[in-house]
């Protein structure tokens, strides 16, 4: 499947793969968040395993299979990943970070869904001491499951506005 390189599209096998990611980190986000909203159960293991599938396709892994011409046919990918690669490639990391929060605060969590794994109200404002640090994103292991599971669904959207276009 390698024949179109003569025509510097990405390969069909890599469109392929990018898209597949994309789709279980999707089912990964979702199964997270049947839980926080209590339509599933909580299980430690499968929450787990939801945030490390999203983890695991996040960052250099996201950004590799973006790499050099990424504009193909059966693609959303957007030009402006290659214009605006260290941007795009910020956010995969940011993913993986939030993925991250959320697998350590299973293994933090092994039996329920704990009241501190909910978002506080005052989260909402992102302050606190470590909000400086780093203006464009606070730690994520400072805050909530919660919050950082809507921080990473937010870098989701982010990117997909920014990178992914609307038709083909
Ligand atoms: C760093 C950028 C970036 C991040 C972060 C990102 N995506 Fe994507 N996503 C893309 C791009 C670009 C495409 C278009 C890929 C293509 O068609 O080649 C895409 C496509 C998709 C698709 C469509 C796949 C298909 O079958 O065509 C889904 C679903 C998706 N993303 C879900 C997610 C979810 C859920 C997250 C967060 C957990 C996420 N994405 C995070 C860039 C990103």
């Amino acid at each position: 499947m390698s024949v179109s390189a003569a025509t510097a599209q990405p390969g069909d096998g890599v469109v392929r793969e990018r898209q597949r990611d994309m789709k279980a980190m999707a089912a990964a986000a979702k199964s997270i968040d049947s839980v926080f909203k209590g339509t599933s159960p909580y299980d430690a293991k499968a929450f787990k395993s939801a945030a490390e599938t999203i983890r695991v396709y996040s960052g250099k892994r996201l950004s590799e299979l973006f790499v050099g011409p990424v504009v193909a046919d059966g693609s959303k990918a957007s030009a402006s990943i290659e214009a605006e690669r260290p941007t795009f490639d910020q956010l995969a990391t940011n993913l993986g970070a939030y993925a991250e929060a959320l697998s350590v605060a299973a293994d933090h969590n092994p039996d329920v869904l704990a009241p501190d794994m909910r978002m506080q109200g005052t989260d909402a404002t992102m302050g606190g001491p470590l909000a400086k640090r780093n203006a464009a994103m606070p730690d994520p292991m400072s805050m909530p499951a919660e919050h950082a599971f809507h921080m990473m669904l937010q870098v989701c959207t982010s990117c997909h506005a920014k990178f992914r276009t609307k038709d083909n």
